[in-house]
């Protein structure tokens, strides 16, 4: 095969070698084609397709709602704009938990009609047989402890996990479970930073932190909030890097504003 046909996409090799080299791991959300293709031109490690989907694009109040055609929907766009990043696809509530044969088919769907090259599910030690099924088909996981959106009814809201000694050393042994289950990766959301220090330091496989501080290999934002986009909430985690919702509805005013006067459109918008 000819160099020209390499492909530059990011793997899971690549991913777990930058722990190795004490690279840090960026990851973005993305549900689209257009900010797929701006992150993936920024360079972006990794694009989860997160069933945040569901909150930010989709209106719901949890993420419980979203299915597996939503994601496929919207990881098929997101695959189609991103050559270099490494896609990940959320799997969404009810795919993954009913049983490892069916979790094994749902993941196998966002490789082969969406073109993603992972899969990310929420859960501890009760999953491990679940990763393992999904592994011995050649899907790559990452794992995802500590507040996991989709137990909201159990964990009784968005609340930062591990804060006492037992649910600590929970996730702590989870961790290890889910590495030795073979994910290659683990995301590790608000739990204090501490924890998340020891987790890493403990585990060969990265740690992608959201809410969890600096000394995880990587860190993962929900693209939504870091550009100030969705307004309804804003956790303490999240920085806001832009502020779009006030640009747009500049962008928007300043439009609606033209074509009540009639300056828009004007002749360089119009054809003779
Ligand atoms: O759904 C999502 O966007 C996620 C990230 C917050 C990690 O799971």
């Amino acid at each position: 095969m000819s160099n020209q046909n390499k492909s530059s996409r990011k793997t899971t090799l690549d991913i777990k070698k930058m722990k190795v080299l004490g690279e840090k791991i960026t990851m973005l959300t993305a549900y689209d084609y257009a900010i797929s293709s701006i992150l993936d031109e920024c360079n972006i490690d990794i694009i989860l397709v997160g069933d945040s989907l569901g909150m930010v694009v989709l209106g719901y109040d949890t993420t419980l709602p979203v299915t597996m055609e939503d994601m496929l929907h919207h990881t098929k766009a997101v695959s189609r704009a991103a050559q270099n990043a490494l896609i990940v696809a959320d799997m969404p509530f009810l795919s993954y938990q009913i049983s490892p044969a069916a979790a094994l088919a749902n993941a196998g769907r966002f490789l082969q009609e969406a073109n993603a090259q992972a899969v990310k599910l929420e859960g501890g030690r009760e999953y491990a047989e679940t990763v393992q099924k999904i592994i011995s088909a050649g899907i790559p996981v990452m794992a995802h402890l500590g507040l996991t959106p989709q137990s909201i009814h159990q964990i009784g809201g968005y609340k930062v996990q591990g804060k006492k000694e037992d649910s600590a050393r929970k996730i702590i042994e989870d961790a290890k479970i889910l590495e030795e289950a073979g994910a290659f990766s683990l995301v590790l959301e608000c739990i204090p930073e501490g924890l998340a220090s020891e987790i890493t330091h403990s585990l060969s496989i990265p740690t992608i932190g959201i809410g969890a501080g600096v000394n995880c290999d990587g860190q993962v934002l929900v693209i939504n909030d870091m550009l100030g986009i969705y307004e309804r909430f804003t956790p303490k985690h999240v920085k806001k890097y832009a502020n779009l919702n006030l640009e747009i509805k500049k962008a928007v005013k300043t439009y609606i504003a033209e074509v009540k006067t009639g300056n828009f459109p004007d002749s360089e918008h119009s054809f003779k």
